[in-house]
C-alpha cells in the first residue's frame, strides 16, 4: 500500500522576514510515516517546517506554505491508497504579502487575512476517489461534536480527534476515532509512536473494507 501523509505546520508569509504559523511539531504525522514504513508500506511524506529528520526510505517532499502543500498533495494523491492529512495547515494567510520588510510604527497596524484553501476538503470533493481519506481534528472543546462535523463537511472516511492543548508539541496523545459508518473508537493516552502503529492498522483495515465493498 502507498500512504500519503501530511505533517507539521505551514508558514504564511507577511513580509520577507515574518510569517503566521502554529505550534505543530509534526511528531504525530512523522510517527505514522515511520509506522507505515516499518509495516512494509510506501510513504510519501509532505511536510511543513519541523525539527525532525525525514524518515529513511520515505519519498519526502518539503513545503512551507499552505498553497505549496495543496499543490504537492494534489500532485501525489492519485498514487496513494491511503491519504492521512495530519498537518496543521494555517486556516488564514495575509491577503497581501509585503515585498519589503514592514517598518515599525508608533501606532498599530492591521493585517487583513484571507482563508487558505482546505486541502482535506478538496480531496473529499474529488469525484470517484480511490484512496481512503483520513483527517485530523485538534480541538480545545466539544471534541466529538466538532470532529463529527468535520467528518461530514470534509467528506472523509475517518477523522482522528484529539485535544489540541494535550497534543501539540508533546510526545503523547489520546485519540477519538470517528468512522463514516458511525463507528467510534477511543485510544487512551500513549506515546505518539505507539498510537501511530494502532492507527496504521486501523487505516489498513478500513481500506480493506472499502475495497471489498467496491468489488
Ligand atoms: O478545519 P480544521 O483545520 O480543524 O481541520 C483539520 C483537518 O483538515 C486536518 O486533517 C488538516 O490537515 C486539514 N486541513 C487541510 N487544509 C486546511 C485546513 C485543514 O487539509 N487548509
Amino acid at each position: 500500500m502507498t500512504f500519503l501523509i501530511t505533517a507539521g505546520p505551514t508558514r504564511e508569509a507577511i513580509d520577507p522576514v515574518r510569517y503566521i504559523s502554529n505550534r505543530s511539531s509534526g511528531k504525530m504525522g512523522y510517527a505514522i510515516a515511520e509506522a507505515a514504513l516499518d509495516a512494509g508500506h510506501d510513504v510519501i511524506l509532505i511536510s511543513g517546517p519541523v525539527n525532525l529528520a525525514p524518515p529513511r526510505n520515505s519519498k519526502f517532499i518539503s513545503v512551507s506554505t499552505s498553497d505549496e502543500m495543496f499543490d504537492a498533495v494534489h500532485q501525489h494523491a492519485d498514487s496513494a491508497d491511503i491519504c492521512v492529512l495530519c498537518a496543521a495547515v494555517a486556516d488564514y494567510k495575509p491577503a497581501q504579502v509585503s515585498p519589503t520588510k514592514i517598518k515599525k510604527r508608533a501606532d498599530g497596524i492591521s493585517l487583513e487575512l484571507t482563508p487558505t484553501r482546505d486541502i482535506l476538503q478538496s480531496l473529499g470533493q474529488r469525484q470517484s476517489r480511490k484512496f481512503l481519506l483520513v483527517g485530523f481534528a485538534a480541538e480545545t472543546d466539544h471534541l466529538e461534536a466538532n470532529a463529527r462535523e468535520k467528518l461530514h463537511k470534509k467528506n472523509c472516511d475517518i477523522i482522528v480527534g484529539n485535544d489540541a492543548r494535550a497534543a501539540m508539541e508533546t510526545d503523547e496523545n489520546e485519540l477519538l476515532i470517528l468512522f463514516r459508518d458511525g463507528e467510534m473508537k477511543r485510544i487512551s493516552r500513549a506515546p505518539k509512536n505507539i498510537l501511530a502503529y494502532e492507527l496504521v492498522k486501523i487505516f489498513l483495515n478500513s481500506q480493506q473494507k472499502c475495497l471489498t465493498k467496491k468489488m
